[in-house]
């Protein structure tokens, strides 16, 4: 019923949604990750399939239940998600990338099986790789007419990290919300944000729920 009553300016849209943490494992028992439960994307994605679009969400170790018609391909580590989102991207008409993507992998332990941590002596053998940027790539391969949407975590300088991220990963639009408190960003019900387009277009949204930033993040990007 809710579906039926909302809007439906997604219809025939194609849209791809990443969310959660991704996990980049060291040995068979230990990871690297970080605190994003997907909360954010999974509502940018149920407010895309409510406004009629055609739904594709690329999720990291979260569960969200989504409705039959929404496509979920689960993966692990940000090298998985990478290589789903960049297949999943060309037939899309808006990606959005909420996933909170691990920026460095752990060399994985050499003899295979679990590390020991009495191998360790005073340090364990931790050496870290950076990973690729999605986001980055999918604006590298972006078409006309295709839609590209990144989010930006940041504990300061808020806006002019952002617009260097939107205009570096050849966004279309960036939403960029504080981390580091309780209130907003990781896990919150509810999240603060500045919204920027590649156009100069700046909104900034109060402490709202993150299933209305949600729709507001559609209201802002959709274009008639
Ligand atoms: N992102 C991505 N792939 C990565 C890292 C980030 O696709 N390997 C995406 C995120 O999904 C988000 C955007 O890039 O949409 C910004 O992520 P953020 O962590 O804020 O920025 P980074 O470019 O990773 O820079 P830093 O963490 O150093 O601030
Ligand atoms: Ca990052």
């Amino acid at each position: 019923l809710l579906r039926a009553l909302s809007p439906k300016d997604l219809a025939g849209k194609h849209v791809l949604v990443s969310l959660g943490p991704t996990r980049e494992y060291f040995d068979a028992a230990r990871f690297w990750s970080n605190p994003s439960t997907g909360r954010m994307g999974a509502c940018v994605a149920m407010a895309a399939w409510l406004r009629g679009a055609e739904v594709t969400v690329v999720a990291g170790p979260v569960s969200w239940w989504f409705p039959e018609e929404v496509r979920v391909i689960g993966v692990t580590s940000a090298a998985q998600m990478h290589e789903a989102c960049l297949e999943v991207w060309p037939s899309s008409d808006y990606g959005v990338m909420a996933a909170a993507v691990a920026d460095f992998s752990p060399i994985p332990f050499e003899g295979g099986g679990k590390f020991k941590k009495e191998a360790a002596g005073e340090r364990p053998p931790l050496e870290f790789t950076p990973t690729r940027d999605i986001l980055a790539a999918m604006g590298g391969v972006k078409k006309p007419g295709q839609y590209l949407i990144g989010f930006c975590a940041e504990t300061d300088n808020l806006v002019d990290n952002a617009r260097g991220k939107l205009t570096r990963k050849r966004c279309d639009a960036i939403i960029a919300n504080p981390i580091g408190r309780s209130d907003a960003g990781f896990a919150a019900p509810s999240n603060e944000a500045v919204a920027l387009d590649a156009d100069g277009r700046q909104e900034t949204w109060g402490n709202i729920p993150k299933t209305d930033m949600a729709m507001k993040i559609w209201d802002f990007s959709i274009r008639s």
